[in-house]
């Protein structure tokens, strides 16, 4: 029997939308989507949603600005029908810009916490947002899910030798923790300076003699341009490891990030279908549907 969810799938995370449903035993809406030649979206919802919760899913990966007002329009339409509408946005894009790093810089993430309220959210639920404080922005109950547990599930099966989880920088220490945690073996944190301008990325830890001979897993929220996980991985190499894996949630991988990231000596690149892609392996249907209900 059916529950009294309706999920809808924003066309960014169809397949994550679609899992969703099955797990909330949910009526499954689909949505159309139309992109006119000036860029604009029009989306239509196909069929109506039940009396109940209904849940919008919609990452918000590049086209990062097109794929959140969709979100938006989605969830705006949906109010229509309930007053319980809760925006499921798997990778939240501008959670970066949680604050002022540099004076003059606008605090985008606030600007987009407030949309999502405007266009009618009860409730956001986010996979592994960049950071805690990005939540703080939001106006309505906002929840963030670890897909640590489903990450550490996939690497169990590996069979890797003397494992030793790595956080490319200290702001992922907690990230790396609860990994290690899970996967029961120790952790250690690089230490990582970014070029706020430029963006350009240096590894400033002393040498590492306990990765020698190891097996390492990089666990990070997140892979943009590859950057961090380049350089941590060509450190990592010099000191003699055996193979890197790079373990993360959202794998946006922006132009030759994937070639890289293997090309530094990574061997194999896991996330999650935050994001669609080769890399995405790891579904996060079960914690997110866990959230919702
Ligand atoms: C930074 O603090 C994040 O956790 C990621 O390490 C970063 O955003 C990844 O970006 P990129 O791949 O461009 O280095």
């Amino acid at each position: 029997m059916l529950s009294n969810f309706t999920v809808i799938g924003g066309k960014a995370s169809e397949d994550l939308a679609k899992k969703i449903a099955v797990k909330l035993k949910a009526k499954y809406l689909k949505s159309e989507l139309r992109i006119f030649p000036d860029g604009e979206s029009k989306i239509t919802i196909s069929g109506k949603p039940k009396n109940g919760k209904i849940v919008v899913v919609q990452s918000t990966y590049p086209p990062v600005d097109s794929n959140l007002i969709q979100a938006l329009s989605l969830v705006s339409k949906i109010r229509k029908y309930s007053s319980q509408v809760y925006a499921v946005i798997p990778y939240l894009g501008y959670a970066r810009q949680d604050k002022e790093f540099l004076p003059g810089e606008v605090i985008t993430m606030s600007l987009v916490a407030n949309m999502f309220k405007a266009a009618g959210a009860s409730k956001i639920i986010i996979v592994d947002i960049h950071s805690k404080m990005a939540l703080n922005h939001f106006k309505i109950p906002a929840k963030n899910v670890s897909a640590i547990s489903e990450l550490v599930k996939y690497f169990k099966k590996l069979k890797l030798k003397d494992p030793l989880v790595i956080s490319p920088d200290i702001g992922g220490i907690t990230r790396a923790r609860d990994f290690a945690k899970l996967f029961g073996t120790k952790f250690i944190a690089l230490r990582k300076q970014r070029d706020r301008k430029t963006g350009n990325v240096v590894i400033k830890s002393a040498n590492q003699k306990q990765v020698k001979g190891r097996d390492l897993i990089l666990v990070d929220d997140m892979i943009s341009t590859g950057g961090s996980i380049v350089k941590a991985a060509e450190f990592l190499k010099k000191q003699k490891c055996k193979n890197i894996y790079a373990a993360c949630t959202h794998a946006l991988l922006i132009g030759d990030a994937e070639k890289r990231i293997r090309k530094a000596g990574v061997s194999k690149i896991v996330s999650t279908n935050t994001i669609p892609g080769r890399t995405s392996v790891v579904d996060v249907s079960p914690v997110i549907s866990k959230a919702i209900v």
